[in-house]
């Protein structure tokens, strides 16, 4: 069977639509709708007129479409994609946490469950957390989570104060200093790019921080330069397709792996297969209890207000 021409006589058919990250497999992001970061795909998932979305991302990503679209039925190829960052924050902790804080307001990393989000006063993403973080009143205190690195990134670029949850990222904390400064001894004409889950030292070396779409967009104003990309490596697919005579190396990880770079291994759990699967089965669904979901969509819908 032709996996290609099948997902798309489905997806007309279906009236579906296929949002992918930039993390997915390039196959996936080839026949996706809409390839983007986490803002631009809860963007997308919010103005979508498609009768089923399938999120081709991780589980709080189609969590944040099911959110945002409780009468549209969200597949996600496998339903075990999920996040280290997400599950570094569990609900009841937290609650305990936010409740010993009262005066704080609660701003959330999108990287978290529904119930997170439904503890929450505003969520942010990578592309607009210092825009989110800025808009509050310089006098109100702020817990941040779950990413602590991240939360420190935006602590010593606004000279906030925040109380930061300890999460992280496996895949942006598997970034190794000494192999980064080797490699950039054997190429000391690159300049080094870097997504802010990654740990201050990593940061420290970076030319340019931000969200994977603003890597991307970097690199596309630069393109006569050269780069070292620490962020997951499934982003390099698209790099290289929109900029194929700019010279990249993935960041090198602590620990070898298949590539001796950094790979998210929930991201890539989703294959090309199980795309046409759940697209044909549409299942696995993602679903949210109501309550939790009135309560976490007006975070999220307060952070789409401030991103127009
Ligand atoms: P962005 O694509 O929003 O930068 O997020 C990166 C990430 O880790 C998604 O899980
Ligand atoms: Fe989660 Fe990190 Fe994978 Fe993104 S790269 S989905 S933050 S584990």
């Amino acid at each position: 069977m032709d996996l290609v021409k099948e997902i798309q006589r489905l997806k007309k058919e279906k009236n579906a639509v296929i949002l992918a990250h930039y993390y997915q497999v390039p196959e996936i992001q080839d026949i996706a709708d809409y390839v983007g970061d986490s803002l631009g795909l809860s963007q997308k998932a919010a103005e979508t007129d498609a009768d089923i979305i399938v999120f081709a991302g991780v589980h709080f990503m189609a969590e944040t479409a099911k959110i945002l679209n409780p009468g549209k039925t969200v597949v996600l190829p496998d339903l075990d994609a999920g996040c280290s960052l997400a599950d570094s924050c569990p609900p009841d902790e937290f609650e305990k946490f936010t409740k010993a804080h009262p005066d704080h307001i609660v701003i959330t990393y999108v990287n978290c469950s529904a119930e997170i989000k439904a503890l929450t006063d505003i969520v942010c993403t990578s592309s607009n957390a210092l825009k989110i973080v800025n808009s509050i009143p310089k006098d109100q205190p702020i817990i941040f989570a779950p990413d602590r690195n991240l939360g420190q990134y935006i602590i010593n670029e606004t000279g906030r104060e925040m109380l930061l949850w300890d999460g992280s990222c496996i895949v942006h904390e598997a970034f190794s200093m000494e192999k980064l400064l080797d490699l950039h001894k054997k190429y000391p004409d690159y300049k080094i790019i870097a997504h802010p889950e990654s740990e201050t030292h990593i940061l420290n070396t970076a030319t340019y921080i931000g969200s994977t779409s603003g890597m991307i967009d970097y690199v596309r104003q630069h393109q006569d330069e050269k780069f070292i990309v620490a962020t997951e490596a499934g982003i390099l697919h698209k790099m290289k397709e929109e900029m194929p005579n700019t010279e990249l190396v993935p960041a090198p990880a602590k620990e070898d792996n298949t590539c001796a770079c950094s790979e998210c291994h929930f991201m890539k759990m989703n294959t090309f297969q199980k795309l046409h699967d759940c697209l044909l089965n549409e299942s696995p669904q993602v679903d949210v209890d109501e309550a939790i979901r009135e309560r976490a969509l007006l975070p999220i819908q307060r952070m789409l207000d401030l991103s127009k």
